[in-house]
């Protein structure tokens, strides 16, 4: 049985009051949680807060974004290395937002991708159709191609080490969840896709789902066979509401 893995995407929402009491009642709300792991990815600036306030507890921390360079003249980037020394665990790399709105391509992805493993990050690799792209048919294709661009230049056994969230770009803060059996689907095609290459890392790879996750859907989510947790974006700005996701995995 694969662990769950609940892992908070703040996005660009925090200020450092509002965070110390959404960080404080996480923890607190995931203290006796054992079958389970949490984190949130917070803004930069928060990521020493978040250090502060989590180190010790059972929610790790990462960051949402970072550069595929190591360091050098690159105004306004942050390095891998950088992230690490904060204690980030995770950081997510590819999130439809990144892809959609500053335009980052397959490639620069899974360069970001190699730059994250080398530093002893774990990568958390967000691959989705858009909804234009799921009624032309073509989802398991639009998600191949953000896969293989990562496993071609990584090579399969790096997923030993990452993550994949699987986020449909149409369920994204639209309140408008992907059903179980639609989320499920997608990700039976992305372990499968893996198997071919490897079954043994297929079968120990964590799958998140993420896309209007709430409190209300999580356990039913959560519950489909391929379906290793989520990665929550809305939900995860209220502790109560995130607590509960986090513990709503069996
Ligand atoms: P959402 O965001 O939960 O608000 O839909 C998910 C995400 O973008 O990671």
């Amino acid at each position: 049985m694969r662990r769950k893995l609940v892992v908070g995407n703040w996005k660009m929402f925090g200020r450092l009051a509002r965070n110390q009491a959404l960080l404080e009642g996480v923890a607190a709300g995931v203290r006796d949680l054992r079958n389970t792991d949490c984190a949130v990815c917070v803004p930069y600036p928060y990521l020493a807060q978040a250090q502060a306030l989590l180190q010790g507890s059972n929610v790790a921390w990462g960051a949402q974004n970072m550069s595929h360079h190591e360091e050098g003249a690159y105004t306004g980037e942050v390095a891998a290395g950088m992230l690490v020394e904060f204690g980030c665990k995770y950081v997510i790399l590819g999130h439809s937002e990144r892809r959609g709105l500053y335009h980052e391509s397959d490639e620069t992805v899974a360069m970001k991708f190699d730059a994250a493993l080398k530093a002893g990050l774990q990568p958390i690799l967000c691959v989705g159709e858009t909804l234009a792209e799921r009624e032309a048919g073509i989802t398991e294709e639009i998600v191949a191609r953000q896969l293989d661009e990562v496993v071609n230049r990584a090579g399969v056994k790096a997923l030993e080490k990452a993550v994949v969230a699987y986020e449909p770009v149409w369920a994204i803060g639209t309140g408008k969840t992907a059903s179980p059996d639609q989320a499920q689907a997608v990700h039976a095609f992305i372990r499968q896709r893996v198997a071919k290459l490897d079954g043994q890392v297929a079968q120990g790879l964590c799958i998140l789902y993420g896309g209007s996750v709430k409190a209300a859907n999580a356990a039913e989510l959560f519950s489909m066979a391929d379906i290793d947790g989520g990665l929550i974006g809305g939900a995860s700005l209220v502790a109560e509401d995130f607590v509960a996701i986090c513990r709503a995995g069996k």
